[in-house]
């Protein structure tokens, strides 16, 4: 079916909710090698009757009327999920001080070819299991035996297995975050708590949330509300922003999060939204990210499969989701340009810029300012001959390294602004002394030409420029 282990887990997650459990363990043991996992949850628990149907493959399928709690569907999850993951699954649960212990081996299949048998009260998995889920009223464990992780040879080791781990709580955060966040869950992987990640990062305050739409569509009202998260430059250090990027990055993440019950169905992605052609996941509009909850029984409309990993707008809804993730693509990619923009930093609106940026023309898109000052100043210094001043400034906006920039970009990231550093301060500091006495030189009074390297960028905004430029002694003669 195409099960991961992290989705494999998430859906028996579901199946714990559902059965309004409020605290779930998950145990995966390494085993010197022979992995079991397990899991424990303080839910509702099962009869002996119920748990046979719950181990009927497709018992409760898509037709039936299900409780608000219930993240169920297909009436497959529980086994499909565990056995693409392991070849023995035992369910033990207890209900009304009953424990009914039951399992499915495939190994156990194959050699009585002829039955679909049901092996009955026969634990084989850890005690400690057992102890755990004896411990409260009522509860299901379900443990996997013979983990192969759906694969014919090919074992981790302990160290893939570790890392295997990673992936799982990282996915449980994101899936789960809804519950997570507001403690009607808690979920303990190996003993450690599961935090929520937020996909929309609300606490952070540079966070722009989008006001929330309410759309009409199959199965009631659709709820789809943009967020723009923050620049790169809004966050305290590396490992903040990558945290905040979520398990598969910025670029995969950004796009549609389409939730069922508060539960994650879908990561991001655009789903197939686009004008002419469909929208990829680019690099500038990674800060977008949309949250859409549907109606319970809308799933069928929006092509959601067993694994919830893949997932359709339907076709009545598909105009308005276009419009709004338009408009939170469109902001996003100018936080994501203008980068720092919205911080409060001592830059001069009027600062004169070098570069210009012209939407409409490509030949000549980045040009640069022909009234900037230092561009005047040697268009006059030069006289008749200042046609070879336009030459080469013709020359430069012609052959702008447009692609290379934006490869380095995209490979290490923006360049550090130098303002956020001591050294780049000073050396921004010692190169805007060194243009105040060319400038000097060139017959400029030093009331102007301090005036003229005060308002040009990047000079423009380093703090107390005035006063450093005053204080150093500069020798000019007459
Ligand atoms: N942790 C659990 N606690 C109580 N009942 C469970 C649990 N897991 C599964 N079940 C029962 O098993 C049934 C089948 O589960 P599953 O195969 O995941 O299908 P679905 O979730 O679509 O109903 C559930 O509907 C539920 O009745
Ligand atoms: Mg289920």
């Amino acid at each position: 079916v195409g099960y991961s282990l992290e989705t494999a887990i998430a859906d028996l997650v579901d199946n714990s909710i559902a059965a309004r459990a409020k605290h779930v363990e998950v145990v995966a043991a390494w085993n010197r090698g022979e992995p079991v996992f397990s899991l424990v949850d303080d839910g509702e628990g099962m009869n002996a009757e119920r748990m046979v149907e719950a181990l009927r493959f497709g018992g409760s399928g898509p037709d039936l009327d299900r409780a608000e709690e219930d993240l169920g569907r297909f009436g497959l999850g529980l086994k499909t999920a565990s056995l693409s993951q392991c070849r023995r699954l035992t369910v033990a649960s207890i209900r009304e001080s009953q424990i009914s212990v039951m399992s499915w081996d495939l190994d156990h299949l194959r050699k009585r070819r002829d039955a679909w048998e049901l092996i009955e009260g026969e634990y084989t998995g850890p005690p400690e299991v057992l102890t755990r889920l004896s411990s409260g009223p009522s509860g299901t464990a379900v443990i996997w035996e013979k983990v192969d992780f759906g694969r014919d040879t090919d074992r981790p080791d302990r160290e893939s297995f570790l890392r295997d781990l990673e992936v799982v709580e990282r996915h449980l955060a994101m899936v789960f975050h809804r519950f997570l966040a507001t403690a009607r869950l808690t979920l303990k992987i190996n003993g450690a708590m599961v935090e929520a990640w937020d996909p929309f990062l609300q606490s952070h305050e540079a966070t722009i949330p989008l006001p929330e739409q309410r759309l009409k569509g199959p199965g009631g009202i659709t709820r789809a509300r943009g967020f723009v998260l923050p620049h790169r430059d809004r966050f305290r250090n590396d490992a903040e922003f990558q945290v905040a990027g979520g398990p598969e990055g910025w670029n995969s993440q950004q796009g549609l999060y389409i939730y069922r019950k508060k539960r994650l169905l879908i990561a991001g992605g655009w789903l197939g939204l686009g004008r002419k052609a469909a929208w990829t996941r680019d690099e500038a509009s990674r800060l977008a990210r949309v949250r859409v909850d549907i109606p319970a029984s809308a799933d069928r409309d929006w092509r959601i499969d067993i694994r919830k990993a893949v997932a359709r707008p339907p076709d009545t809804l598909r105009k308005e989701l276009q419009r709004i993730a338009e408009d939170v693509r469109s902001r996003a990619r100018a936080v994501f340009i203008h980068r720092g923009a919205g911080t409060p930093r001592v830059r001069a609106d009027n600062a004169k810029r070098l570069w210009e940026i012209h939407p409409e023309r490509d030949s000549k898109r980045y040009g640069i300012s022909r009234s900037h000052d230092l561009v005047e100043l040697i268009g006059k210094k030069l006289g008749r001959d200042a046609a070879l001043l336009e030459c080469l400034l013709d020359l430069a906006e012609r052959t702008v390294p447009i692609e290379r920039v934006w490869l380095d970009v995209t490979d290490r990231g923006p360049p550090l602004d130098p303002i956020k550093t001591e050294d780049g301060k000073r050396e921004l500091v010692d190169d805007a002394t060194a243009m105040l006495s060319t400038i000097m030189k060139a017959g400029v009074a030093l009331e102007a030409a301090i005036q003229m390297v005060l308002s040009m960028e990047p000079f423009s905004s380093v703090p107390d420029l005035a006063k450093k430029l005053n204080r150093k002694p500069i020798r000019v003669k007459a």
